[in-house]
């Protein structure tokens, strides 16, 4: 009684009033202070994307255009977003532009989710497939593989309506445990895959070879593009001349444009030589569209001649226009790479320097300068990718045993870990390694085995609290 009385003298209001005012005011100024403090840490710690870095760890960190375009390319990059997420429709196999006849899935982004990865799942995770070469055969160059008969080198497991996919295929898996050497236990999982014929007129060989793998993430590939070739050469030790267990190869393949071999660089084997020539085959080998590289939307072939030299902008009988192929490319050359975050965290830095500890830094290199490029803002930055490109043999846990161009069935690209910490954020449930075998990255660093087996053992050899400290830095990337 005596409290609402007196809360009424108009005094007393007036006070609290001037408490509360205050308050806000004091909370609003230690906000504003923590969030320079924030922004001026940032600016002084290792960018991962050079100055195409962005600040932004939602599950939309990996969709941000690089900072630094000119307001052309701006332009070209929101084209190709618009073409990065276009869904084809299914479409009566006569009927231009369209989807299929086969394909996997009708958009770019319905496998690249946010521009990461996509599921271990069949539709966004993919089978690749090609024959021994059996003796005296000789491949053709351009193939890089053995193609299989009425099929080429990739599984379309979906049709449009009226027609029949090349193949049923059954994703399963087997699951095993193991044990650290402190008596912690783990548990691994590896896929089966189960192939059997869909069409009468396309047989599966009994001796098919096949590779499934997940889409990876596709932000900061420019970067990766504009790293120059001489710096990749000097970083490969076919030999192991120096002895440390790891080599690390280049991959040779053939660029349809160039019409020769060159360096590959891009997918899990690095049997892509370039952003656009990766494009084109994701157009026309997952999604069935034709596009000026690949003029034959039945994909079977790897050895289509290209339309050179099309003119931008003149009607050309492919599904697809340059300029399509040309603003889908752009997109995945400058997207921005997330930031790391907690750089001043004890346990990161832990966990930083057994990474160095354990030799992951040996194949999974810290920082890179990327060289001259067409896209300015992608031009000399002092880049953190986590990787080198190369090849390396990862052991027979990991093995496909299927060749690529120069590529073994146990060799793998390093992948780049910058925003692997984002993994789950921007797709629950995705999976890490070529084929999203692993649900973690503690799993995916037990499967490492071959070149990187001292440094798995390293890792394992951990106590409980440094391995954790090592997964804090990757969750940080
Ligand atoms: C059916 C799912 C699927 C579709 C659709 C798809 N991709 Fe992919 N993408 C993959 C897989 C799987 C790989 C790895 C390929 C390999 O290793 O051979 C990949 C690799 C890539 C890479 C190379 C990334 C790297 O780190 O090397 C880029 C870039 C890419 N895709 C862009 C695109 C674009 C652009 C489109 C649409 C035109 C597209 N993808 C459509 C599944 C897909
Ligand atoms: C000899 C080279 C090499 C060394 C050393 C190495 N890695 Fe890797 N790493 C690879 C390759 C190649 C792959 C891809 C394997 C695959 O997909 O099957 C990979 C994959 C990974 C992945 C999964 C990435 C993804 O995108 O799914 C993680 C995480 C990783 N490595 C962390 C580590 C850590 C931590 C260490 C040190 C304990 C290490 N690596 C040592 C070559 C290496």
């Amino acid at each position: 009684m005596t409290f609402y009385s007196s809360l009424r003298s108009s005094k007393l209001l007036t006070y609290l009033l001037l408490l509360v005012v205050a308050g806000v005011a004091a909370l609003l100024l230690s906000t504003t202070l923590a969030g320079d403090r924030l922004s001026w840490r940032s600016q002084s710690l290792p960018k991962a994307g050079g100055s195409t870095t962005i600040n932004n760890r939602s599950s939309r960190a990996f969709g941000n255009p690089a900072p630094g375009l000119t307001p052309q390319e701006m332009d070209l990059h929101t084209a190709g977003d618009i073409a990065f997420d276009d869904v084809f429709v299914t479409a009566p196999a006569t009927v231009n532009p369209g989807l299929g006849p086969l394909f996997n899935n009708s958009s770019c982004s319905g496998c690249h989710v946010g521009n990461g990865r996509g599921l271990p799942q069949l539709g966004q995770a993919l089978v690749r497939v090609s024959l021994p070469v059996s003796p005296g055969q000789t491949i053709a160059p351009e193939a890089g593989v053995v193609p299989v008969p009425q099929i080429g080198t990739q599984l379309r497991d979906h049709a449009v309506y009226g027609q029949l996919p090349e193949a049923k295929i059954e994703l399963s898996w087997r699951e095993g445990a193991g044990q650290y050497p402190d008596g912690g236990s783990y548990r691994l999982r590896s896929p089966q895959l189960l192939i059997r014929q869909a069409d009468p007129n396309k047989p599966i060989p009994d001796t098919l070879l096949t590779s499934l793998r997940i889409p990876p993430p596709v932000f900061g590939d420019g970067l990766l593009e504009a790293i120059p070739e001489k710096t990749l050469a000097q970083w490969a030790d076919p030999t192991d001349q120096n002895s440390d267990g790891i080599s690390g190869r280049i991959n040779r393949v053939w660029d349809p444009e160039r019409q020769g071999f060159t360096l590959g660089r891009f997918g899990l084997k690095a049997s892509s030589p370039n952003l656009r020539h990766q494009t084109a085959s994701a157009y026309v080998h997952d999604m069935g569209v034709s596009n000026p590289l690949f003029p034959d939307r039945s994909g079977t072939g790897e050895s289509q001649t290209p339309q050179v030299g099309a003119e931008i902008g003149t009607e050309i009988s492919t599904e697809i226009s340059d300029r399509t192929l040309q603003s889908a490319t752009f997109y995945t050359q400058t997207l921005g790479v997330p930031a790391r975050t907690q750089l001043d965290d004890p346990t990161i830095e832990t966990g930083e320097k057994l990474f160095i500890q354990a030799n992951c830094a040996a194949c999974h290199l810290p920082t890179i300068k990327t060289g001259s490029s067409p896209i300015p803002a992608l031009a000399h930055q002092t880049i953190h990718p986590y990787t080198d490109l190369l090849l390396h043999d990862l052991g027979l846990g990991l093995a496909d045993h299927r060749p690529d161009f120069d590529a073994t069935g146990q060799e793998w690209r390093t992948p780049p870990l910058w925003g692997l910490g984002l993994t789950q954020t921007v797709l629950p449930y995705a999976g890490y390694l070529h084929d999203g075998r692993a649900r973690s990255i503690e799993e995916a660093i037990l499967w490492h085995g071959g070149e990187a087996e001292a440094s798995k053992a390293q890792f394992m050899a951990m106590e409980v609290g440094d391995r954790q400290a090592l997964l804090s830095f990757l969750n940080s990337l």
